[in-house]
């Protein structure tokens, strides 16, 4: 009869709704790999100290290889007892090879196994997403090379504000993802931890050599306390917030596109593959896409939230709480690889309607340029804000342009107005103004463009 790996000191069976609500094979499955790979450098570490001789480690790694090649092609039988990934691979280990796989777990416990585990599988999917979000970048950085030219308002308070480049804008985002880049590779040492040997909480008692087992995984260092070592899952709650903060910046790019999409801004088509239609308007074109990659942003910030609640409060090392710790990582990791690629997708085929952008730009737009002017003039910016300020109101009076008022009226308003007003009313003038670092002049548009390529070599 099939007893559990921990059975021998029960008597009594567990409740069956008990059973399936410890369970976690149904999520934890998808470590298979990770817990594979730290059992075969176990079963080494356990050579090196004389609890396995040489040929058991090879009948160990041999077994432990035929259940991975189990769970890559499908074939892998999961057994209604199996508790979890690792008891699920050690029971199938043993089908495999007899006692000898009962060998495997000596001084190790499920503590250390999935503390091991989860920092493994996460190093892993920290890789990918890293590359999804470099593709998300370049896609940024690609179009806002070739788009330069096309000029919009930029906005503060969704009002119109001062004329940018769209590649301006688009860059703006891409410095978000940036530095998001940069933080998420901020924190792989942290992940890059080995808790590989602390056993239970302890440590261990065979004196297994916990820096080759480090070093046989690619960790970059050795948990330093055993209790810690099975008890910490800081670098789950970092990524998370990680994610939470990626998550924000996507949502307001989105929010940033969906506005740009209305009828009524215009500025945008988002292509058919990024949108949908609705069931019962038939004109209708949403931006599902963005509207969603808005909405997960909810949902990741739900994860970190809950879980930072699981872990307070928590006594030392380890607690079955831990255990959920996976489905928000999972998911969190998902969401946010799922995310990347979708907003790469949107931005590479969104189609961008230049004329309506410049539509868009009225004069007034110029007001501060007109303010600056005087500057020029010697005027105390000041007094040259509300000269400008009263021009804008004339305008408005008349129902008229800022560069539809004449040179006397300009005049009325103060003395050192003269001919030369009528080049502050371009708006390709007033970009190149900018033209220090971060203005939305050519040059300081190229120079974002070749920073962002810079980071993307690295
Ligand atoms: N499935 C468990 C988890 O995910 C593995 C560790 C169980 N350890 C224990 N002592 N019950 O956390």
């Amino acid at each position: 009869t099939k007893q559990k790996l921990w059975g021998g000191r029960f008597t009594g069976k567990t409740d069956p709704l008990m059973h399936a609500f410890n369970q976690s094979l149904k999520y934890d499955r998808r470590m298979f790999a990770a817990d594979i790979k730290g059992s075969i450098a176990y079963a080494k570490s356990l050579t090196l100290v004389g609890i396995l001789s040489q040929e058991e480690e090879v009948k160990i790694i041999q077994g432990l290889q035929s259940v991975l090649k189990e769970w890559q092609d499908g074939s892998f039988e999961v057994q209604a007892d199996d508790e979890d990934i690792h008891t699920a691979n050690e029971r199938r280990l043993s089908e495999l090879i007899g006692p000898l796989g009962g060998k495997l777990h000596t001084g190790r416990s499920r503590n250390d196994q999935v503390a091991t585990d989860m920092r493994l599988w996460l190093l892993e999917e920290v890789k990918a997403i890293e590359e999804g979000l470099k593709g998300l970048i370049r896609v940024m950085v690609e179009r806002a090379d070739k788009e330069k030219d096309i000029i919009l308002p930029g906005y503060t308070h969704l009002q119109r504000g001062q004329p940018i480049r769209w590649s301006h804008l688009l860059l703006s985002h891409a410095f978000s993802f940036s530095s998001d880049l940069e933080r998420l590779q901020q924190i792989v040492p942290r992940i890059s931890v080995s808790p590989l040997g602390c056993g239970a909480l302890a440590g261990n008692p065979f004196v297994v050599d916990r820096e080759f087992l480090a070093k046989e995984l690619g960790f970059q260092s050795v948990a330093e306390n055993s209790l810690w070592g099975v008890g910490d899952r800081d670098f789950i709650v970092e990524f998370l917030t990680w994610a939470s903060l990626a998550m924000v910046h996507v949502s307001r790019m989105a929010e940033d596109l969906v506005v740009y999409s209305t009828a009524e801004f215009g500025f945008i088509t988002l292509s058919d593959a990024y949108s949908t239609g609705s069931s019962i308007m038939p004109q209708k074109k949403n931006p599902d896409s963005l509207e969603l990659l808005r909405g997960k942003s909810g949902r990741v910030f739900g994860n970190m939230a809950g879980f930072l609640m699981t872990l307070k409060g928590l006594p030392s090392t380890y607690n079955k709480d831990l255990q959920e710790d996976k489905e928000p990582l999972f998911d969190a990791v998902d969401t946010v690889s799922a995310s990347f690629q979708i907003a790469e997708g949107v931005i590479a085929t969104l189609e961008v309607h230049s004329g309506r952008m410049r539509q868009a730009l009225t004069m007034d737009v110029l007001a501060t340029d007109l303010a600056d002017y005087l500057v020029r003039k010697g005027i105390p910016f000041r007094e040259t804000h509300h000269i400008s300020g009263r021009a804008v109101a004339l305008a408005e009076s008349r129902k008229c342009q800022l560069n539809e008022l004449t040179l006397a009226d300009f005049k009325a308003l103060n003395v050192n107005f003269s001919d030369d007003i009528h080049d502050v009313f371009d708006f390709e003038a007033s970009l190149e103004r900018r033209e220090s670092i971060g203005g939305t002049s050519r040059k300081m548009v190229d120079r974002q463009i070749s920073v962002l390529r810079a980071i993307l070599k690295k």
